[in-house]
């Protein structure tokens, strides 16, 4: 028998494995799972086995989900959206607290659930994600009480798709299924199709409930089911997965006017600076990129450590690796369970193998693995340099790469050295170094001395090719509303680029003849050196500069160069709107009659003016919040800048409409590469001799003119610009959501509207140009 003293020696642990039975006598008991639609369950009809990863047995058959699936859960949910949405927000909100109370009270067995079909400890199930899963339905049973007062003008969206992987089943359940319902949206929801079951578990509390049939539906199936709810006739579509699967459900949706929100891959950097508490960020790590065997969207990935601290920190994470328990999930004690699957196993060995290959070495736990399931034993690889697989792919399993920076940029630099943002991890006992490096680190969140924290109140998502949209608090409501929209205006076609300037029509006065295009606050001529007649009726204008690909790419260099502008504080930003105002105040006459020229009149400046002031105004006061999430932290909620963005301008109002898209994306501190109204270019080209004498930096505003939908297309596909604005043609608009799958920028199409009515300005233009940056701050010893 082992002394107490061999044991303390050692620290052993004994098995604890947590009882199955309950689960398994309901699985036997369904063994073949149809759909969840309109209240109850469908028969089974062609179905997949569903296995526990830990053990390679079966758990169950569900059905694979045909388009007709798709096609009756979406007619169910939308007989059931309007009376959902009718419903006062307070019977909303008593639905929404009895699902919580419901998860509450089964919380062992779906804990349990979630361990057999997903391989995960029962740690974590039990400890982090069911307790998340009612945790957001209670905060969003508070949304949907305080809808009215909270979102006054807002109604739901209508009809949800909604799909999600398979690292967290539950808990993306309830972070896509609990703000819908709270904002009188219905749903369809496809799991994945390694985890569906805690899906149809939560199906079977929906009934238990009694929640009115076709809120929630849930169809199972593959890419193939959830490819056709993409395509089912919903309003919007929510989706987690692969940046992959991401950019196809961008092309698919392109024009289509489906809200579409996207959280998708990351590899997200964990910055340990020397003067770190190297135990707690070891601790780190651990939560990092070990938690749920890597599997994490916004797993800590890349372990940036200073140099001079990468020894010890080295040693002190071998050490603690060496600790890690890898097993059964259902034991109480293991760390590290089982991979969710064989094809996911076999993935995360060829990139591991190939990150080898490439010169990297794997400092590996020497874990005995179990005899059956799919395992692989927890590591992280040094000597990667920059073009190594392992350094730039989503490995998704628990090998985080660890490289070394000697500087603070250096650190910075290599944290922004992927086409990802989604979050970051910050290590450092000095605050002021934390902050500073939140900002200038592209994630969408960030944690300062902590890693992994997740909460209903706080938004969570990404930029950049991490996707866009965020899930929880009040930005994540916004995306389950809409508000009503501005009665679209006609527009007259654009000016043919081909006209001939008419002959002896004598030009309207104070024409700039010589137009030229705007790059980093110079006057330029086109690339092409083409230009375009400019004719109104039957009176000629004015040649414009025929821009093309190269002034477009040239435009995004200078603004990428005016960086300083998205520094500067709001109030310097207003001084310089109000200096613009006053300027083309002083030359209001001149611009009204230009505008008269083609149609246009002195009303259209003085509105110009107004909305300079508005967002003169606004540059200073739209700002963020503090979230009340985790106990002893801050949660800080910043709207920041894209960056360089995109803005194709109306045909219409070419003075206003370029005023009502520019000025709130400089606001906020983009810089803008915009196109002006192809047929009235001169508008936009005559202000930047306001631009130039009202202390706009260069770059801030960059101005190409020429065939708009052409230019636009340029922008839309360029990896640089972060976010397109495209007001013009239906046809137009689904060129550019379809082209921005690329980088996956954040795009926003709108019709053409009055440009001096109530729908022109407002805080939702700045809410599309920022997104919002969740950064947590834990304070106390
Ligand atoms: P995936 O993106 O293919 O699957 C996610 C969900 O999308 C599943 O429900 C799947 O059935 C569905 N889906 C697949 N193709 C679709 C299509 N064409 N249209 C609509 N829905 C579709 O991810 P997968 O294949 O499971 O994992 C592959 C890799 O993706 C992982 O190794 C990892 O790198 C990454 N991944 C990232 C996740 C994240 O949270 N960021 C989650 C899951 C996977």
């Amino acid at each position: 028998m082992a002394l107490v003293k061999d044991i303390l020696e050692t620290m052993e642990y004994g098995p604890a494995p947590e009882a199955a039975a309950e689960v398994l006598a309901w699985l036997k008991a369904r063994r073949r799972f149809g759909h969840f639609i309109n209240g109850g369950f469908t028969a089974a009809g062609k179905t997949f086995a569903t296995d526990n990863p830990a053990t390679g047995e079966n758990l169950a058959e569900v059905t694979q989900g045909t388009a007709a699936d798709v096609a009756a859960a979406v007619a169910a949910a939308r007989a059931a959206q309007p009376a959902w949405a009718a419903l006062p927000g307070h019977e909303r909100a008593r639905w929404l607290y009895a699902l919580a109370r419901h998860v509450q009270k089964r919380d062992r067995f779906l804990a349990v659930l979630e361990v057999l079909d997903n391989g995960k400890p029962i740690r974590e199930t039990r400890d982090i994600d069911v307790p998340l899963v009612s945790r957001h339905f209670y905060h969003h049973a508070g949304w949907a009480e305080m809808l009215a007062d909270e979102f006054p003008d807002a109604v739901p969206v209508g009809v949800c798709g909604q799909i999600i992987p398979w690292n967290f089943p539950l808990l993306m359940l309830a972070w896509k299924i609990a703000p819908a319902l709270a904002a009188g949206n219905t749903v369809v929801l496809k799991p994945a199709e390694y985890t569906p079951l805690s899906a149809l578990a939560f199906a079977e509390i929906c009934a238990e409930v009694g929640l009115p049939p076709g809120v929630v539906n849930i169809v199972t199936g593959d890419g193939e089911t959830g490819a056709a709810l993409v395509a089912a006739p919903v309003d919007k579509i929510a989706f987690t997965g692969s940046t992959e699967v991401g950019r196809i459900i961008r092309r698919a949706t392109a024009g289509t006017g489906k809200k579409l929100t996207l959280e998708l891959g990351g590899k997200s950097p964990f910055i340990v600076f020397a003067d770190a508490d190297l135990d707690a960020a070891v601790e780190g790590v651990v939560d990092a990129i070990w938690f749920n065997q890597g599997q994490v969207c916004c797993a800590g990935s890349r372990i940036l450590v200073a140099e001079a601290a990468e020894a010890d920190f080295t040693a002190r994470l071998t050490a603690r690796l060496g600790k890690l328990r890898l097993g059964d999930p259902l034991d109480k004690c293991t760390d590290i369970g089982a991979i969710v699957h064989p094809v996911q196993l076999a993935r995360i060995r060829d990139l591991v193998a190939q990150g080898q290959a490439a010169g990297a070495q794997l400092v590996q736990a020497e874990c005995q693995l179990p005899a059956k399931g799919s395992f692989f034993a927890p590591g992280f690889m040094t000597g990667v340099h920059p073009a190594n697989p392992v350094a730039v792919e989503e490995i998704f399993g628990p090998v985080a790469t660890l490289t070394s920076f000697r500087t603070l940029d250096e650190a910075v630099e290599l944290a922004n050295n992927t086409r990802y943002g989604l979050a970051a991890s910050i290590w450092t006992e000095n605050i002021s170094l934390a902050l500073d490096i939140a900002a200038r680190v592209k994630a969408g969140v960030i944690w300062v001395n902590a890693t992994n924290l997740f909460d209903a109140g706080a938004g969570f998502g990404g930029m950049r090719e991490s996707g866009f949209g965020r899930e929880g608090g009040r930005e994540g409501m916004a995306e389950y509303l809409k508000l009503p929209e501005p009665k679209p205006q006609p527009e007259a076609a654009p000016t043919r680029l081909d006209a001939a300037p008419l002959p002896g029509t004598p030009a309207a006065p104070g024409i700039d003849r010589t137009a030229k295009i705007y790059i980093g606050g110079t006057q330029k001529r086109p690339d092409g050196g083409y230009s375009y007649a400019v004719n109104a009726g039957s009176t000629h204008l004015g040649l414009a500069p025929l821009g093309n690909r190269k002034d477009i790419r040239n435009a995004v260099e200078a603004a990428h160069k005016a960086a300083g502008w998205g520094n500067a504080t709001g109030h310097n930003r207003a001084q310089v709107l109000y200096f613009i105002a006053e300027n083309l105040s002083a030359r209001a006459a001149e611009f009204a009659a230009r505008l008269a020229s083609a149609g246009g009149d002195g009303a259209e400046v003085e509105a110009s003016i107004r909305r300079l002031f508005y967002y003169a105004a606004q540059a200073d006061k739209f700002d963020g919040a503090v979230h009340a999430t985790k106990s002893a932290h801050v949660t800080l909620a910043m709207p920041e800048p894209f960056g360089v963005m995109g803005i194709a301008c109306p045909n219409a109002a070419p003075l206003l409409g370029f005023v009502s898209l520019v000025a709130p994306a400089i606001a906020m501190g983009n810089r803008v590469v915009a196109i002006p109204a192809q047929s009235m270019p001169f508008a936009a080209t005559d202000l930047y001799q306001v631009f130039d004498t009202s202390d706009l930096p260069g770059g801030v505003v960059n101005i190409i003119t020429g065939a708009r939908d052409e230019l636009a297309k340029t922008l839309a596909q360029h990896d640089d610009v972060a976010a397109m604005w495209y007001c013009g043609s239906a046809e137009g608009g689904a060129m550019v959501e379809a082209e921005s799958a690329g980088n996956l920028k954040a795009t926003w199409t709108l019709r053409n509207r009055d440009w001096q009515g109530p729908g022109a300005q407002g805080p939702r233009f700045l809410a599309r140009a920022t997104q919002v940056k969740n950064i947590w701050v834990p304070y106390g010893e």
